[in-house]
């Protein structure tokens, strides 16, 4: 089995990553932040501990402000749902996920907001230009996708992030594909809300999402419920993370994302390197083929999408699936927009990620097999 789907989920996970797991369902198992106790106590050391971890990686203003969701969707809900100014508008990108597009259509439709998809003027990626003829007197903020999910396209968050703050717009980071493999610094790049996937670039496990909240004062909670303090006033308590975390949080999750930083932050270089250098060779060695492929050489992030000719994506994927043991997501990938703007609304795309533990046999094999198919086909 070759698994090229590591941007559905990672499949092998680090030992940072195990370990803490197993701390978690050994040793950290009492509630955190729900009663007084030693047990209790420990457990939330440590998820205070993963909250100042991860405010350092993302150079955030306040731990407190790292709050733990459901999953990236979540997350974006909370963003888009609780910061929504009525009559107000809000641009996004043709790379968002409809994780970002089902919410601002939700308020569209009950009309409270309107909103802009802005495209790509340049192969590769949103600029701030592109972004910038899309705004109007009442923008009130942008939405990023800042790696695109589909074919690793990128949007310029510095450039954007800047003139979000020139014009005082609301900038918020869909980093459900690039957190661990970009470097975001929150306070550089003016962001006011960044959106998380740990099962993703931090090799953590599914079912956890993380906002992380520079500006608290432009965001009402959109979930109510108990939060262990001020537990006799019917009121959300105003302080965070207690305002926007409700209910008991997923302790195993939590420690498997810090091991996830602890591992990410050590091998950066090694990470970023290495899908830069397997996804440039897939490319290259694709490029020579009859292969329609949509991920530019610039975008070597680990992200590679692809069609065969005169075949449906789902085809390809199936093929690859039954006849090599090779995981690839054919389709759609939940983002709509993107292929519209590519021309992909009748077959969608191949899409293989990669991970750090992708070696180059991996790529080799994947690419015998679609030379195999090639001919098949008869195309080579
Ligand atoms: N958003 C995830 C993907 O791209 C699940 O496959």
């Amino acid at each position: 089995m070759i698994y090229l789907d590591n941007s559905a989920t990672t499949l092998i996970k680090p030992k940072e990553v195990l370990k803490a797991v197993n701390s978690a369902v050994t040793k950290y198992t009492a509630n955190p932040g729900r009663s007084g106790h030693n047990q209790s106590i420990m457990t939330a050391l440590q998820i205070e501990e993963t909250r100042r971890k991860t405010k350092e990686f993302f150079n955030l203003k306040n731990e407190n402000n790292v709050i733990f969701t459901a999953n990236c969707s979540a997350a974006l809900n909370l963003a888009i749902q609780g910061s929504a100014k009525n009559g107000g508008h809000v641009v996004c990108t043709e790379n968002e996920h409809n994780s970002t597009l089902r919410p601002l259509e939700n308020l569209k439709q009950k009309g409270i907001i309107d909103y802009t998809v802005a495209f790509q003027t340049q192969a590769g990626g949103i600029k701030r230009l592109d972004i910038e003829n899309c705004l109007k007197p009442n923008t009130y903020m942008v939405i990023c996708n800042h790696i695109s999910n589909v074919n690793g396209d990128t949007a310029d968050i510095k450039e954007i992030g800047k003139m979000c703050k020139e014009k005082g717009i609301l900038f918020l980071v869909d980093a459900a594909q690039s957190g661990g493999h970009e470097k975001i610094d929150m306070e550089a790049d003016n962001i006011d809300f960044l959106a998380l996937a740990p099962h993703k670039g931090f090799y953590s496990l599914q079912g956890l999402g993380v906002l992380l909240i520079q500006t608290p004062r432009a965001l009402s909670p959109i979930m109510f419920g108990g939060t262990g303090t001020n537990s006799l006033e019917l009121e959300q308590p105003d302080a965070l993370p207690e305002k926007f975390e409700v209910g008991t949080i997923p302790t195993p999750n939590i420690l498997a994302f810090s091991g996830g930083l602890d591992f990410v932050k050590e091998n950066f270089n090694i990470i970023h390197d290495h899908l830069d250098d397997l996804t440039t060779f897939l490319n290259y060695e694709l490029s020579s083929l009859p292969v329609e492929i949509y991920t530019t050489t610039e975008n070597s992030r680990g992200v590679f999408a692809f069609n065969i000719p005169n075949m449906h994506s789902n085809e390809v994927a199936t093929y690859l699936n039954e006849k090599w043991g090779i995981c690839v997501r054919g389709g759609y990938h939940c983002a709509a927009k993107k292929h519209e703007a590519l021309g992909l609304l009748d077959r969608g795309a191949v899409r293989a990620s990669l991970s750090m533990f992708t070696t180059f046999s991996d790529v080799q094999k994947l690419i015998i097999a679609i030379k195999t198919l090639l001919k098949k086909q008869k195309l080579i």
